[in-house]
């Protein structure tokens, strides 16, 4: 039942969150975020993009089958194909909407769709029809609405809702919008379509200019009731307008909007951890709500104040958005239950096989290390549980690595399906030397875009986190690696990424070294992301 007093957010991390460069999330990572966001009482998850790929396809289909409370929603432009597979893809799902877009700015319209408004209506008119004859909440929204001519807005979202939409989207795709502007921009917008009961505005701001939060607060301000955004505002270019900015400004500003939402903000930080461990992206310390140092006053008459009176520097409560330290630190006796629970206070969600497999290397790492920290325990499934896959193609069995004054040389050992692969190679330094090897085992020679060591605490006996990205044949993919060993937590992140690769190239339909590798949910596939033609 719609409450013009409440803001519904609707996720986009796992469709364009994961048009990132460089990132592309497998499907079990893309099933543990969304289950989390339905714990968080998210109103709806764009889970994916169906016709993109099989590998989206499928994601959509999991996520759609295993969540029972949010509203599931897969994307589509205006082509029946399109349609089609999100509807298939969403069939199972308790809660689904059809998510149905087409450009209605002028410079879309001219140079990218090539069409003139009248077909762009027509196109409209037919695609949400099909849409909203398949599935029974059906979005639509107008790519590039900011920079449309707000009257052809008008008639695109007047022709969508005759069509059967029932969620009309101004997404500002650019991040061109200027706050004052859009909210009039908005207001014009909702008054004009005069949209009959039952139909709410919702709002999809980009980040370019930095107003991504200011942009989505302006739209609600001027009526909307749906805003689009990600965690961490991670998504492409500066990103997507992030969520836990504009539900924390809705409920600390709650005299100024006089507005509520469903969601438990208590679960924000887990989440944003979640997404950042998953996706690669780290979450800058400045980060508002869910940054390191959202929370951390350095300045002496800060902590001052905050002492004397927390609210003199404190506009929100760390607990509110789940910052808490951990109530227990795990170590070497620690059971199996204590381990479950801090999962999921962590944010994870993962059948028993998964928490079994986890405990024994817990267990071991325990033997290493007195005690696991949160990072160590979230770097571990990170790394063992979520990146196994069982379209892995290589894993690391073994290496060793001998370090002279100039030189070092690696010998590594990878099982490929099941056999030894194994291969020797100098280079600069011990993981340089290692890289090599991995290179002549694959065979081919991705470029090394990025790598990165991180430790997991402060601690010295941290794990190593490893992260690189790797680019082959214009595929870009992310991996991770976790060790109390950096050399062997930076061998891991490298075969997770060529992993990862091999997943990109089977969905493309690119041959690495004469095999198309294995398909995986969860890679970017052909159609590639959501603002490409038509
Ligand atoms: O930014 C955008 O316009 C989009 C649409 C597909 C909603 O992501
Ligand atoms: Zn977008």
């Amino acid at each position: 039942m719609f409450d013009p007093n409440c803001v519904c957010f609707f996720d986009t991390t796992l469709r364009d969150g994961e048009q990132a460069a460089g990132v592309n999330l497998n499907a079990a990572e893309k099933l543990q975020i969304a289950r989390q966001l339905e714990k968080m009482r998210i109103d709806v998850i764009e889970a994916g993009f169906p016709a993109a790929s099989p590998g989206d396809f499928s994601c959509v289909q999991t996520v759609a089958r295993e969540l029972k409370k949010t509203t599931v929603c897969g994307l589509a432009r205006t082509r029946e194909g399109d349609i089609r597979a999100a509807a298939q893809a969403l069939a199972q799902a308790e809660n689904p909407r059809l998510h149905v877009f087409l450009a209605t700015s002028p410079i879309h319209m001219e140079y990218k769709l090539k069409m003139s408004p009248d077909e762009v209506l027509a196109e409209i008119r037919s695609g949400v029809s099909l849409a909203r004859s398949l599935v029974r909440e059906v979005e639509f929204s107008g790519e590039d609405a900011s920079r449309s001519d707000p009257e052809f807005l008008i008639k695109a979202f007047k022709v969508a809702i005759e069509s059967g939409a029932t969620v009309l989207n101004i997404p500002d795709t650019v991040g061109y919008a200027m706050p004052e502007e859009f909210y009039s921009f908005c207001r014009r917008v909702i008054s004009e379509v005069a949209a009959p009961e039952g139909v709410i505005f919702s709002v999809h701001a980009h980040n370019d200019l930095g107003l991504a939060a200011a942009n989505s607060l302006a739209a609600v301000r001027a009526g909307v009731r749906q805003v689009e955004g990600t965690i961490n505002g991670m998504g492409e270019r500066g990103g997507n307008s992030a969520i836990e900015e504009v539900v924390m400004a809705i409920k600390t500003r709650a005299d100024f909007y006089g507005l509520q939402t469903n969601l438990d903000t208590k679960r924000l930080y887990p989440v944003s951890r979640l997404v950042a461990r998953l996706s690669g992206v780290a979450v800058p310390p400045n980060k508002a709500v869910v940054g390191a140092n959202a929370f951390a006053h350095e300045a002496g008459i800060h902590q001052h104040g905050v002492m004397a009176k927390r609210e003199t520097y404190e506009i929100m409560k760390a607990e509110d958005v789940g910052c808490t330290p951990a109530v227990m630190v795990l170590g070497k006796h620690s059971g199996s239950h204590a381990f479950r629970a801090r999962l999921e206070s962590l944010g994870y969600n993962l059948d028993d096989l998964q928490i079994q497999k986890a405990f024994e290397i817990f267990k071991k790492l325990c033997d290493e290390k007195k005690e696991a920290t949160d990072g160590d325990i979230e770097a571990i499934i990170a790394d063992q549980i979520l990146s196994v896959t069982p379209e892995c193609h290589y894993e690391l069995k073994d290496y060793t690595v001998h370090v002279g004054s100039d030189l070092a040389a690696a010998a590594v050992v990878l099982s490929r399906d099941g056999q030894p692969v194994k291969d020797a190679a100098t280079g600069n330094g011990p993981v340089d030397a290692a890289y090599q090897a991995v290179k002549r085992i694959i065979k081919f020679e991705p470029k090394l875009e990025t790598f990165k060591i991180t430790a997991t605490s402060e601690r010295s006996d941290a794990l190593g986190e490893a992260q690189v990205v790797l680019s082959y044949l214009g595929l870009r993919a992310q991996g991770n690696g976790a060790s109390t060993d950096v050399i062997k937590a930076s061998i891991r992140a490298y075969v997770n990424a060529v992993n990862r690769l091999y997943s990109m190239a089977a969905v493309r339909d690119i041959r690495i070294n004469g095999c198309a590798g294995a398909g995986e949910a969860g890679a970017k596939g052909q159609a590639g992301t959501a603002h490409e033609g038509r």
